[in-house]
């Protein structure tokens, strides 16, 4: 017995030295490759770790692109390597690069999310699809942010927005604004766009799991990964209810006849298109898309526009101007969020100084030759708006506030918030009427003021400002 057992251990250890060295082998043989080729400047740090420790601090302090962007574009140029988070990454910069590599999505990068986001997202959701899928979830997301779509979108939205100044603002002197733009926005994206009635804990339970999407995957019990998975469990329990309620609606109903996005997507459950877990999925991952993204772009077009009174003295006119031209209680029309050309500038030139989502990353599927450069297949690429946003040959003096620039046309792949290729934004046309809508109502029935107007931006990854946005307002009196 005690033979036999040393024969196993034996042939058990052989097995693995001839194991070890052939992938030390096949290892030496991808780096010799690689090594033939021209990789981009630029520092790998420490093994594993990379220059991730930089990365975060930099990332946490809201100075990503003062501390560790523009030092490395100095020193390196505008691709360099890099590793973060385990992974070696190359980072690229410019309009150029965001057109090469965001319009060759599936060709030859993949959008690459960290492995907490998709587990709490879900396999299925439009982040996690390719090629023909991709397009279909895609297709059923513009329908419901067609032309026509967006006219039924806008009395909505400005009901929701009503209905929120009447719960929320109503008899306050103070208010949190960015708690208070995270509450719109959820209930926008749940009761205008898709068609679902927020119930009580609702928002709650949906912050649970975004509070995750960032966090170490490690599913230790009381980790904020952990929580969040617990969170996220729950949201399927309830949608799945839902989901299962609208699905015999839909059943029910004549064909051709159209709904709102919940209705759409269950549409193309019953016709077999997608599966229970693709619409689950999907919801999930709207609400993440669309909550912290909308409220910190309307949160920083307030601080813009407390800085810069003669721009609020121009975007108010703006507004009294259509409010006058409607009746009492009239409600917006698109033709009316159109004539909100300055709004949309002052929006824009927001998020090109505050942009909501830095950039994002991609993985290289195919090994890619770019300026002279070779980007390993296997290798993440990072995008960033930075990158193009305060440069001066795109935005002369960047880093001031000048709304009217978008007057004049912006390069293509220069003004990027919102990315671009077949991944860019579903929901811009959302976003875009979401904040502005949200200004018209409270520039004109709020008389406001920022309580610190120095506050700081943090990141914790997305940014948010330190304390929340407390503002001091007041009814307007007519
Ligand atoms: C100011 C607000 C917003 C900003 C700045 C923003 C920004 C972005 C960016 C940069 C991307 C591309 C990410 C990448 O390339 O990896 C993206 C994708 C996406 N956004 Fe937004 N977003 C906003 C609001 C919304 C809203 C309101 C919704 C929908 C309700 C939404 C839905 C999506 C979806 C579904 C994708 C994924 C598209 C795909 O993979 O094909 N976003 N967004």
């Amino acid at each position: 017995m005690a033979m036999e057992m040393g024969y196993v251990l034996s042939l058990l250890l052989s097995l693995l030295a001839i194991l070890f060295s052939t992938m030390s082998l096949i290892q030496k043989k991808s780096s010799k490759n690689i090594n033939k080729k021209k990789l981009p400047p630029g520092e790998m740090g420490l093994p594993w770790i990379g220059e991730t420790l930089a990365f975060y601090r930099a990332q946490r302090k809201n100075q990503l692109f003062e501390e560790f962007v523009q030092p490395r574009i100095t020193k390196h140029g505008n691709i360099f390597k890099t590793r973060l988070m385990g992974s070696p990454t190359v980072v690229v910069n410019g309009a150029a690069a965001n057109r090469f590599f965001l319009s060759n999505e599936f060709k030859l990068v993949v959008s690459s999310w960290p492995s907490a986001s998709v587990q709490l997202m879900g396999m299925n959701s439009i982040m996690e699809k390719q090629g023909d899928q991709h397009r279909c979830l895609r297709g059923v997301v513009a329908t419901s942010l067609s032309t026509a779509g967006l006219e039924d979108l806008v009395p909505k939205i400005c009901n929701s927005v009503k209905l929120h100044f009447d719960r929320h603002w109503q008899g306050q002197d103070t208010i949190n604004l960015f708690r208070s733009t995270k509450i719109l926005t959820f209930s926008i994206v749940f009761e205008c766009l898709m068609g679902i009635e927020v119930e009580p804990g609702m928002l709650e339970m949906f912050e649970g799991v975004l509070e995750g999407v960032f966090a170490p995957p490690i599913k230790l019990p009381g980790s904020r990964f952990w929580r969040a998975k617990k969170a996220r469990l729950e949201i399927e329990k309830m949608l799945v209810n839902v989901v299962r309620k609208k699905r015999k609606e839909v059943e029910g109903r004549l064909e051709g006849e159209e709904g709102m996005l919940l209705s759409r997507l269950v549409a193309a459950l019953v016709r077999g298109e997608i599966s229970e877990e693709e619409v689950v999925d999907n919801v999930v991952l709207l609400v993440f898309a669309a909550h912290d993204t909308t409220s910190f772009a309307i949160a920083m077009v307030c601080k813009m526009l407390a800085h810069h009174p003669n721009c609020y003295s121009r975007l108010l006119q703006e507004h009294v101007e259509i409010k006058d031209s409607k009746r009492p209680g009239e409600n917006l029309t698109l033709e009316d969020t159109k004539k909100m050309k300055y709004t949309w500038q002052v929006a824009r030139e927001s998020m090109r100084l505050f942009p909501p989502i830095f950039g994002s990353f991609r993985k290289a599927i195919v090994n890619i030759e770019y300026e002279g450069f070779t980007i390993p297949k296997g290798w993440k690429v990072l995008w960033t708006t930075y990158g193009t946003h305060y440069d001066t040959q795109y935005f002369p003096d960047p880093m001031s506030f000048e709304p009217s620039r978008f007057e004049e046309n912006i390069p293509p792949y220069a003004f990027v918030p919102f990315g671009g290729g077949p991944r860019i934004c579903a929901g811009y046309q959302l976003a875009k009427l979401n904040i502005i809508i949200f200004l018209h109502f409270m520039v004109t029935c709020y008389d406001w003021s920022l309580i610190y107007p120095n506050e700081p931006i943090t990141m914790d990854p997305l940014p948010f400002p330190f304390h929340g946005m407390p503002i001091k307002m007041s009814p307007k009196l007519l």
